[in-house]
């Protein structure tokens, strides 16, 4: 089913979170066998450093009991407090405008822009508006000029190589029209490849007779020398491409992205990486990676304004990389090219810089370690609900985390698809269910918004719904 280097961090040591939150087994009092059974699983599975940590959050725990009755009607964040992120934490999340009703647990498939970003693009659209000529025919080239290094230094990337396109689709697309692909040739991706991007693959396999094949790549995963060994075994000499993501969609997986792009190179195979939900959420080097191809997206997880992601490449494939729609910037050089591809509203490109400061005053390096101690929170706290053992351990996720809906409520995939629906509609929970080789996973995000209690309120009803 479809879901649908760094900059400096200015000085946020004074309010660094803390880096432990309570453990759900800590926080209940009548915690079921099945529940135990499955903490003792994580534990031995992911080397669950929470157990070493409990000393710090015991004094915490008393006061803040797991599976507390959940009022649906409350406000998101009523209680106003978050100990992961620490003091402040209710300024931080009124940045946001989202739904005070909705636990909102899926920042990862569309992202979501905090208001000072969004006051930035709108005073973009305004200059725009006041004189559209001036704006898009005069101006933008050299605004996006200094947008893009602003990205690009994000991403630590070479900004020659660095064209701006609206999302991770349709960089992918661009990547697969470039290649001059014949009958018999082979484009390779895993099994956890986001599903647009398999449909371009198997399109330009139909329009081409190249072969796709996927490397399986089973949950809970493998060690990464495995899962390169994986990709490596599917590749050979009429390879074209390796598509491999750096986290994947459904399945909230960090794959060893450095580890496919060096094989790839030490047998001269092209490969891209899908790093649609890297960029502020992992630390990234693309000069240090040194893919092919590299695509990110700014929307997810820097929240910057829809429709804002990168296609990189690599300074020897940049004159037989162009867009899928010819600009006037054709024959200007690589990043010329994708910059003016007919009238739009390119402010989202424009912000990106915005949203960078924006999550830089909030400090990365914090952004990060909430986001993850907050994912590996509510997937414990929704695995004890469910009596699912993890899926996968905690040091192979960032800032989304996965957990296994047991069958009987989820047996199919339409069912699956009710019961997000479900959670939604019946109890203003906002969270992707991804249906992935036959089973069903909740894919919980989180984000600096995002509090302990909305994964306890989703903790609290998923029993209720066999
Ligand atoms: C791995 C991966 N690739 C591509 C995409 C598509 O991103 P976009 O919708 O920005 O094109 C996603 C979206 O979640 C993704 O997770």
């Amino acid at each position: 089913m479809a879901l649908v280097g760094d900059e400096a961090d200015p000085g946020h040591s004074e309010n660094a979170a803390p880096s432990t939150f309570p453990e759900p087994e800590r926080r209940s009092r009548d915690a079921g066998s099945e529940q135990e059974q499955a903490r003792r699983h994580e534990r031995s599975c992911a080397g669950d450093p929470g157990v070493a940590e409990d000393h710090h959050t015991s004094r915490r725990s008393a006061h803040t009991p797991i599976m507390r009755a959940i009022d649906p009607r409350a406000s998101r964040g009523r209680s106003g407090a978050n100990p992961l992120w620490g003091s402040g934490w209710p300024e931080v999340a009124a940045h946001w405008t989202l739904h005070p009703d909705v636990a909102f647990l899926n920042h990862g498939s569309f992202g979501a822009t905090p208001l000072p970003v969004l006051a930035a693009q709108n005073a973009w659209r305004e200059q725009m508006e006041r004189d559209p000529v001036e704006f898009l025919w005069r101006r933008l080239a050299g605004r996006l000029d200094e947008a893009r290094r602003r990205a690009a230094g994000f991403l630590d990337a070479d900004p020659s190589g660095f064209a701006f396109v609206p999302n991770a689709t349709t960089a992918v697309s661009t990547v697969l029209a470039s290649l001059d692909l014949r009958a018999g040739d082979r484009l390779v991706a895993t099994d956890h490849a986001y599903p647009a991007v398999l449909n371009a693959l198997r399109a330009t396999c139909a329009r081409t007779g190249a072969e796709l094949v996927l490397a399986g790549i089973p949950l809970p995963p493998p060690p990464e020398d495995d899962i390169v060994g994986r990709i490596m075994d599917v590749v050979d000499s009429r390879t074209r491409l390796v598509i491999v993501d750096h986290v994947t969609s459904a399945t909230a997986l960090i794959l060893p992205a450095a580890g496919v792009v060096a094989a790839c190179r030490g047998v001269g195979v092209p490969v891209m990486v899908d790093a649609a939900h890297a960029p502020g959420m992992l630390d990234v080097s693309v000069r240090h990676l040194r893919p092919d191809y590299w695509t990110g997206n700014f929307h997810k997880w820097v929240c910057a304004p829809k429709g804002a992601a990168v296609l990189w490449v690599k300074e020897e494939l940049r004159d037989r990389t162009h867009p899928l729609v010819m600009s006037h910037g054709a024959g200007q050089g690589y990043a010329a090219e994708f910059d003016f591809q007919g009238t739009d509203d390119y402010t989202a490109y424009l912000s990106v810089p915005a949203a960078l400061d924006f999550m830089a005053s909030l400090g990365w390096e914090r952004i990060r370690r909430h986001n993850h101690a907050l994912a590996a929170y509510g997937r414990r706290v929704v695995a004890a609900s469910l009596g699912t053992p993890p899926v996968v351990p905690e040091d192979r996720f960032g800032s989304m985390a996965l957990c296994a809906l047991p069958t009987r409520l989820a047996p199919d995939q339409e069912t699956a698809q009710r019961l997000q629906l479900r959670l939604f509609e019946d109890h203003r929970i906002e969270v992707p269910i991804a249906w992935w080789n036959d089973a069903a996973y909740l894919r919980l995000s989180a984000q600096a918004y995002n509090a302990p209690e909305d994964y306890e309120r989703l903790a609290a009803v998923l029993p209720t719904l066999a």
